[in-house]
């Protein structure tokens, strides 16, 4: 259906670029970006405040909640919807929902400018891909890109516009709940994934069907929370915030991200909601991005309780003015904002921007064509949970499957094996690899390993289930605590039964789905419950064991390592887990996943990260006195960008095209790469620099490039990396992203840890 208000737009735009060409006949025909302005500019001309304020207003539907409920009942609701008060809506599901909620604005408001309507698709729609950390380790682009345009296409078929996602929080902690939503440690490797997720969703035009707009979150320094604990205090320094935090949300914003999302915490005691400088000054100012920014849910109230505001009127005011566009469930604009206006506390034109940012986004979608065009029951029926999006899920899923060791090749298993017992609650759990967010990924509808290993091996194994004992136990959802069991351990006894009679034990450890996501931080990192006793109970009777380690966070695992010969890291697969699972454990795939983030060996270690600084007192062997704890060692268990495969990797032989260089001047680095195992394999060759000596001190490694090869055993291939000098940029002591001249090291290997270097100098102008 036509939407009235569209034409007359469209009428006033054709006068208008009539009026302009005939003035001036070399005036450009305009743009799509012009026309989309135009119109923009002939909405807001006949909009009263209260309609102003209502494009920045946006409600929860009651239908699931992802955050406190707030006060304001559903008849209200429905009455401000009517009168055009609320610009957006989140939480509304299906095409119904969506197409009703629609149709009350459409058939009641005064101008009928049609709600956009937002959801967490963090990781899959109903079709539920990798949990986004664990798909982050298969850093393949392509793989992660595609996750997200099959969940922009359920979203889209499902009547959702706007996909609260990418998260694309950098984080060292382990500890913190929502590691598991992030793309791990690193600035660079986030940047790209970042990329590679704003396209999936976004796909390269906002007003084709099977697109939805896309959110960085949070902006900003979410993930750097005390203690990893969330929501709190973030106390990080301009360099850190410059170097390390935004290049993600830079790499968003260039890529075309269509909106922002702020965040719950402050930043050296300024909550991020109110933040002038990173909203107004850094995103909108510097990097010039036209989009909208929305709140985190009821953030810009909470600025009360951060005791930055006194009252919603000054919380509304400072967020607006601070560039915060719409207010997520805070009703501090809709109770604030006119009052504010007539008392000369905001300017008008402060309203317009944002009003005018949340307008050219509906524009773009093509909301205003047709309000209705993501109502469709049939795509909703036909185009969500396909079995090609099934099989797209399996595919990146393997993919991010990560080898920690495989001591005397344990693995892959035979698929003849006579006797398999596969033990955990973990292995027979259909909900947990779904993960938390898990939009409309139905609970127990995942593959479970046990499912997976039957699904894959010959008719003559016999496999013998145990659960053990159980890890979660009672209610498991979204905002309810998760109850750990610490005592239950009546199973063991079966348990070991079938272990010991079994060729192999396949033992699926880890973390319940609601282990990790919002308010999940842990102060410990290690196996929950009594499943390190039980881990320790089966290895009494059976040393052949497979560790299937399935998580969202980086977990602590020490004795798994010392004993333990097989260890897979499967983090929360999504839809397919246990039939991806059982790919690499039975050698259908090599497994080519490398960690996106450091596993450590004690949780007294958090945050931890390979791209540290040196400090004044890296290592002593003569005394104490050195940057270390005394009854750990400094490096990870298994660093950032580890992983094995079923062959072996030979790095040789990098060179780099020049030793010096001048800026805008490009240098290559190459390497030799051999496949020394008996398998085909993928392997992902990894890039490094160091900047030896600079302005501000540099971390003793940064990854710079990454490209996966695949090498048939005994091949060679030779590698190369075009290092610009752009790459070797940071935030410099004159607050510039600039390359300061001196000696760097460009480092390549397998993991962070490479030792293989080069050196060469970025000369003076
Ligand atoms: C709060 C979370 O922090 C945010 O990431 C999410 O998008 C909103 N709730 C909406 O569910």
């Amino acid at each position: 259906m036509k939407n009235r208000l569209n034409a007359i737009i469209t009428l006033v735009i054709i006068s208008l670029s009539v009026n302009i060409t005939s003035c001036d006949k070399k005036l450009h025909k305009p743009t799509k970006k012009d026309i989309i302005e135009f119109k923009v500019d002939s909405v807001l001309a006949l909009m009263n405040i209260k309609e102003k304020i209502g494009q920045m207003n946006q409600y929860a539907g009651s239908w699931e909640i992802t955050g406190t409920p707030s006060d304001i009942d559903n008849k209200t609701k429905l009455e401000k919807l009517k009168n055009g008060e609320v610009g957006s809506m989140l939480n509304v599901l299906t095409v119904e929902a969506t197409r009703e909620a629609q149709r009350i604005v459409m058939e009641n408001s005064r101008l009928k400018i049609p709600l956009i309507f937002g959801y967490d698709v963090i990781h899959g729609y109903k079709t539920i891909f990798p949990v986004p950390l664990g798909e982050s380790a298969s850093w393949d682009l392509e793989a992660i890109k595609k996750s997200a345009k099959i969940a922009a296409q359920e979203a889209s078929a499902s009547g959702q516009h706007w996909t609260f996602a990418p998260m694309i929080d950098v984080s060292r902690d382990a500890r913190w709940g929502r590691i598991m939503e992030g793309a791990g440690e690193d600035p660079f490797l986030g940047s790209r994934i970042a990329e590679a997720r704003v396209k999936g969703f976004q796909g390269d035009d906002l007003s084709k069907e099977h697109t939805i707009a896309a959110c960085a979150k949070h902006f900003a320094g979410y993930g750097f929370a005390e203690a990893g604990k969330d929501y709190n205090t973030v106390n990080i320094g301009e360099s850190e915030l410059h170097n390390v935090i935004l290049p993600p949300f830079k790499a968003a914003a260039n890529a075309g991200v269509a909106t922002f999302m702020n965040a719950f915490n402050e930043i050296d005691g300024v909550p991020s909601t109110g933040n002038r400088n990173l909203q107004q000054d850094i995103l909108k100012g510097d990097w010039n991005w036209d989009g909208f920014m929305v709140s985190d849910w009821g953030s810009i109230p909470e600025m009360i309780t951060h005791g930055y505001a006194k009252n919603k009127k000054q919380a509304a005011q400072i967020a607006v003015i601070a560039g915060c566009d719409m207010d997520m469930e805070g009703r501090a604009y809709e109770v604030a904002l006119e009052e504010l206006i007539k008392e000369n506390k905001i300017d008008i034109s402060v309203i317009d921007e944002s009003v005018r940012r949340v307008l050219r986004l509906k524009f773009r979608l093509g909301l205003f064509d047709d309000p209705y065009k993501y109502c469709n029951s049939e795509r909703e029926k036909n185009e969500v949970f396909t079995i090609e999006n099934q099989n797209i899920s399996r595919d990146v899923a393997k993919k991010s499957i990560v080898l920690l060791k495989n001591q005397n090749n344990i693995l892959p298993l035979d698929k003849n094996t006579k006797r398999i017992a596969v033990i955990g609650s973990l292995a027979d759990d259909k909900d947990t690899p779904i993960g938390n967010w898990r939009a409309q990924g139905v609970s127990n509808s995942a593959v479970s390993v046990y499912e997976g290993i039957q699904n894959a091996v010959s008719k003559t194994t016999k496999i013998d289930y145990e659960k053990g004992a159980d890890l979660g136990v009672g209610e498991r959802s979204f905002l309810v605590p998760l109850k750990i069991n610490k005592t239950d351990k009546s199973g063991f006894t079966k348990a070991v039964k079938v272990a010991k009679t079994a060729d192999v034990v396949v033992l699926v450890l880890g973390e319940d789905a609601f282990q990790s996501g919002e308010g999940r931080s842990q102060a410990n990192v290690g196996l929950a419950g009594v499943q390190q006793e039980l881990l320790q109970t089966i290895y009494k009777v059976n040393k052949n064991i497979v560790l299937v380690l399935m998580n969202g966070r980086p977990m602590e695992i020490n004795w798994a390592d010392k004993n333990i010969p097989g260890i897979l890291e499967v983090w929360q697969l999504g839809s397919q887990s246990g039939n991806a699972i059982a790919d690499v454990l039975f050698g259908d795939y090599n497994p080519s996943g490398k960690l996106p983030v450091s596993f450590p060996r004690s949780v007294g270690q958090e945050p931890l990260y390979y791209n540290k600084k040196n400090t004044g007192r890296p290592y002593s062997s003569q005394h104490v006195t050195y940057s270390h704890h005394s009854d750990t060692p400094n490096n990870a268990l298994y660093p950032f960008g580890y992983g094995l495969s079923y062959t072996s990797f030979d790095y040789t032989n990098l060179q780099l095209n020049k030793k010096a260089i001048k800026n805008n001047e490009p240098l290559f680095a190459s390497v030799e790469i051999t496949n020394t195992g008996k398998r085909i394999g993928k392997e992902v060759v990894q890039l490094y620099i160091r900047d030896l000596v600079a302005s501000r001190t540099r971390p003793i490694k940064e990854l710079k490039g990454f490209k996966m090869v695949s090498l048939k055993p005994g091949e060679t291939k030779k590698v190369s990396f075009s290092i610009n000098t752009e790459l070797l940029q940071f935030y410099t002591a004159n607050k510039k992203w600039e390359a300061e001249p001196g000696d760097f090291n460009v480092f390549i290997g397998g993991d962070s840890r490479t030792t293989l270097h080069e050196t060469f100098e970025l000369l003076k102008e």
